[in-house]
């Protein structure tokens, strides 16, 4: 055979991808090489879907526990950054299929493979992030999709399957699709296309129904340098963190999310995600930010944090624009140590207190009891020149009879 005729594929071990195998194959005339990485997402041992991959026609199988390095690579470069898109979607599949790329590449390069595939249909976000983020570390390797370039369908997947005695179940096929990792879980299509149906009890696994709380959990979590470290005074890894959270705030209910969201390629769809341990993280971290970053640092740094995830979530990982803003926002992480105290109930997670050896909280300027250190006579002179640019515009608006209207307060 020669060299670099093969093709990886990015397998997850379910029908789509287990039957790809050999369809690619059958229709390329290339061998494959599966991959699967360990983001996370429970389910299966690896060892399963290894030998699976296998059994379906693979020639050989990459498998990888990429756990730590997901925590400590990916999401917590989200957690520093706070990254919500469109406010409220922390990125859990955004961020996972860099990661999987960068693996995908080295597969690649490792078995001697011109070409990468995944199992993304033509019309969502993760075929640009997988294919964008491959270019972006190999521009020299092509992509092809069996379901969006090769018509791959439910109905092919199965009689293919039949026909060549391939070893998988043909299970009731899940009513959503579903991408989930330890920093959350993605759940969209069937009924939650019509946007006005509710979610059931059956679309969420991560989380419990936050009407029916169990009694408050107190939290503390120590962080430094914008990375948990401590967990109510127990070290933790980041993969440790986002576990115990994923738990805690998980049976509080929190991090339930439902959203019609913007994709990249233009179309808005209805999703839900359930991320307890982001979102509980983000909020804490948020908080010791509001504390260690000086004001116009923090002000652009909520700039930064916007665009961040509206880059990561179109698929610039690796795209020089976003490794500046890691840049900077790296910079500002340095003082943002400290502890967070919280209280997770019912679906939310409450601040409660907050104390850090960085702080620029001042107790002597804030207070308003004695001890007081701020001279207030000296807010008279800053009013006067803060407030010039508004007095000089109200005269002229006067002048030309647009002044303020100020309602008169005759009663009638
Ligand atoms: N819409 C989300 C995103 O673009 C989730 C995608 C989840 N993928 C899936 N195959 N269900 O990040």
């Amino acid at each position: 055979m020669a060299d670099n005729s093969r093709i990886v594929l990015a397998y997850s071990g379910g029908l789509d991808t287990s039957v790809a195998i050999s369809y690619l194959k059958e229709r390329t005339g290339k061998d494959v090489v599966a991959v699967s990485l360990d983001v996370g997402q429970g389910g299966e041992s690896l060892e399963t879907i290894r030998n699976r991959a296998l059994a379906c026609g693979a020639v050989e199988a990459y498998v990888v526990d990429a756990r730590d390095e997901f925590a400590s690579e990916y999401c917590m470069k989200a957690l520093k950054a706070n990254a919500m898109y469109e406010g409220v979607y922390p990125l859990v599949s955004a961020i996972s299929r860099p990661l999987i790329s960068k693996h995908l590449v080295r597969a690649a390069h490792q078995f001697g493979a011109d070409t990468i595939s995944h199992g993304c249909t033509g019309k969502g976000n993760d075929q640009v992030r997988f294919e964008v983020s491959i270019a972006s570390i190999d521009p020299t390797l092509k992509a092809i999709s069996p379901i969006r370039d090769l018509s791959l369908t439910r109905d092919v997947e199965i009689a293919f399957a039949k026909e060549h005695k391939l070893p998988i179940e043909q299970t009731e096929k899940s009513p959503y699709s579903i991408d989930q990792n330890v920093w959350g879980r993605a759940i969209e299509t069937g009924f939650l296309e019509d946007p006005w149906n509710a979610p059931t009890k059956d679309c969420y696994t991560y989380t419990d129904d936050p009407a029916f709380p169990p009694v408050e959990d107190e939290v503390v979590i120590e962080f430094k340098e914008g990375v948990p470290v401590k967990i109510d005074g127990r070290d933790v890894t980041p993969l440790q963190a986002i576990e115990e959270m994923n738990r805690r705030a998980g049976a509080q209910g929190i991090g339930r999310i439902d959203l019609i969201e913007d994709r990249l390629v233009g179309i808005k769809s209805r999703e839900l995600y359930e991320a307890p341990g982001a979102v509980a993280l983000i909020t804490a971290h948020q908080e010791l930010e509001n504390c260690c970053l000086e004001r116009e640092q923090h002000r652009i740094k909520r700039d930064i944090d916007k665009r961040w995830a509206e880059l990561v979530y179109d698929a610039q990982w690796f795209s020089p624009a976003t490794q500046s803003l890691n840049a900077f926002i790296e910079d500002t992480q340095k003082y943002v140590s400290g502890e967070i105290r919280m209280v997770l109930h019912g679906g939310r997670a409450v601040v409660t207190g907050r104390r850090s050896d960085a702080s620029l909280y001042d107790y002597k300027l804030a207070t308003y009891d004695s001890g007081d250190t701020f001279d207030q006579k000296s807010s008279n002179g800053f009013i006067d020149i803060y407030g010039l640019p508004s007095r000089v515009a109200a005269a002229r608006d006067i002048k030309f009879g647009n002044a303020i209207e100020v309602p008169d307060n005759t009663v009638e």
